[in-house]
């Protein structure tokens, strides 16, 4: 597959199959993802692979913030369970993080630098078979979740990477053309 034809093949998957993930898969994913662009070299990434444990209990933290808006103690629990569930099966899941320069011009690079990273990952999975699912959101910073993750202090979790292989390939979201969006300055 060319890269244009995985550019335009690359969908978020929301259904995996159970075919398990393997770490060999997993480290030429990441791989490609420090080959990214990056001013200074600061190589600013950090890549957790979260096993089952890790993986409820991340989920447990998100399970408890969706819990919140359940209406009594028994459909709160219930939310926590699904959720848990859902993360501790899936066939793979990272947590990405950044390491927090101090300088503001060079944090602002490395988040740039990080999400590179991560495009580079979304962009080879299928090349393995494999289908990604990018997640954030303010979890990332919740305490439960950043203890399941283990991620020091010293770092930010900026992505979640859901990975399998693809249950069904969804359709494809409407973008406007480019040239839309797209100024020619003389
Ligand atoms: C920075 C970023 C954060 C995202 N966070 C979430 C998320 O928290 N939950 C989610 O379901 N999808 C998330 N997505 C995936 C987008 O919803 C998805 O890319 C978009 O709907 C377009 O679909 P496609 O990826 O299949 O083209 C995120 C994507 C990006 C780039």
């Amino acid at each position: 597959m060319n890269l244009f034809d995985a550019i335009r093949a690359r969908r978020s998957i929301k259904d995996f199959t159970p075919r398990p993930v393997s770490r060999e898969q997993i480290e030429q994913l990441l791989e490609a993802a420090v080959q990214a662009p990056n001013h200074r070299l600061t190589e600013p990434w950090r890549f957790y692979v979260l096993g089952a444990q890790a993986r409820r209990a991340y989920g447990a933290a998100l399970g408890a913030r969706k819990a919140k808006r359940a209406e009594d103690p028994a459909a709160a629990a219930e939310v926590i369970r699904k959720v848990e569930e859902k993360h501790a099966a899936l066939p793979a899941m990272l947590a990405v993080s950044v390491v927090l320069a101090q300088d503001p011009e060079v944090r602002e690079e490395d988040l740039a630098a990080t999400y590179m990273a991560v495009q580079n990952l979304l962009l080879a999975a299928p090349a393995l078979g494999l289908g990604t699912h990018l997640k954030t959101g303010a979890i990332m910073q919740d305490p439960r979740a950043r203890a399941a993750v283990g991620v020091p202090e010293a770092e930010r979790i900026i992505a979640i990477v859901e990975l399998g292989e693809p249950a069904a390939q969804p359709a494809a979201k409407a973008r406007k053309p480019a040239p839309a969006l797209t100024t020619w300055v003389p």
